[in-house]
């Protein structure tokens, strides 16, 4: 049996149409939703996920600006960028890129940025709202893996969610999420011992580790669902050299899984479409602060 196809690309088109008509709703309230996105250095992943990032605002009917800086910049230029954007009422959104050069301290970035205006939902307030069940940004990454699961029809309450990766921006995030929507949820990563015992008990697998094709179908529950959060390039000396490819084996997961996001055209489109989403929510909190 082939599992079922979690289409983040198809997924992606229909939220996004339902953003761009609520952008347009509140523009009529006379606020334009405006994302601010800050890039320092010259690592070209981040390069590419800026550009999307812009891009997708102006696609959605939404306002972007894009502060570029070079590598080796004092961070107190880029706090005191942040600084300006937090005192003005036309931003609603301010993303600082990741990773940062060594001579940043990434959590005195992250927290300089208001937490009305954090749609990456990275500063520790919106992490401890998230933590407590409170209104918060839930960090896009995971917030699009929860979409997508209730899109898939994937029942989340009650079952058994094994997340493979504890970082800030994707496992720990997707663990709390996964906990309020009922799952029993564990939590892998590189000390883990024995890992294919978690992740043969999976109802639900999320694979957030950096290392192509890790995941094999003799590590997957028949039946389970699998989401993958990797981009990798294939490595050398395999076939497809140089290719995009997820954490997951896909042709020998495809197989055992009930239900698969692809690579690319899985994960990926969702993470941009949940921070466009965050950006919307905060011009609409905006425009119900101003009385519009
Ligand atoms: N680097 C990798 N993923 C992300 C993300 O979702 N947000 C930011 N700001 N940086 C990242």
């Amino acid at each position: 049996m082939s599992a079922r196809i979690l289409d983040g690309n198809a997924l992606s088109a229909d939220v996004r149409a339902q953003l761009a008509e609520s952008v347009k709703e509140v523009k009529a309230r006379g606020v334009t939703p405006c994302l601010v996105v800050i890039l320092v250095g010259d690592n070209p992943a981040s390069a590419v996920y800026v550009r999307n990032k812009v891009a997708g605002c102006e696609k959605a009917g939404m306002r972007s600006l894009r502060f570029d800086y070079p590598a080796d910049t004092d961070p107190k230029r880029v706090l005191d960028k942040i600084a300006e954007l937090n005192a003005d009422d036309s931003v609603h959104g301010i993303l600082v890129q990741l990773p940062l050069p060594p001579q940043f301290e990434e959590k005195e970035v992250l927290e300089a940025i208001s937490v009305d205006k954090d749609v990456d939902g990275f500063h520790a307030e919106n992490v401890g709202r998230l933590s407590q069940g409170q209104r918060a940004f839930f960090p896009c990454t995971p917030h699009g893996v929860m979409k997508l699961l209730a899109a898939g029809d994937i029942d989340v309450s009650g079952a058994d969610a094994v997340v493979i990766g504890r970082s800030n921006i994707v496992g720990k995030p997707m663990a709390m999420l996964l906990t309020q929507a009922g799952a029993t949820v564990t939590v892998c990563h590189s000390k883990t011992r024995d890992l294919a015992a978690h992740t043969r008990r999976a109802d639900i697998l999320i694979v957030a580790i950096g290392r192509p094709m890790f995941i094999t179908g003799e590590m997957v529950k028949p039946g389970a669902a699998v989401i993958d959060v990797g981009m990798n390039r294939i490595p050398a000396g395999l076939p497809n050299e140089g290719k995009l490819c997820g954490d997951v084996d896909f042709a020998s997961v495809k197989d055992v899984a009930g239900a698969i996001t692809p690579v690319p055209g899985g994960v990926g489109p969702m993470t941009i479409t949940m921070l466009l989403a965050n950006t919307l929510e905060s011009a609409q909190r905006a425009a119900e602060r101003k009385g519009v």
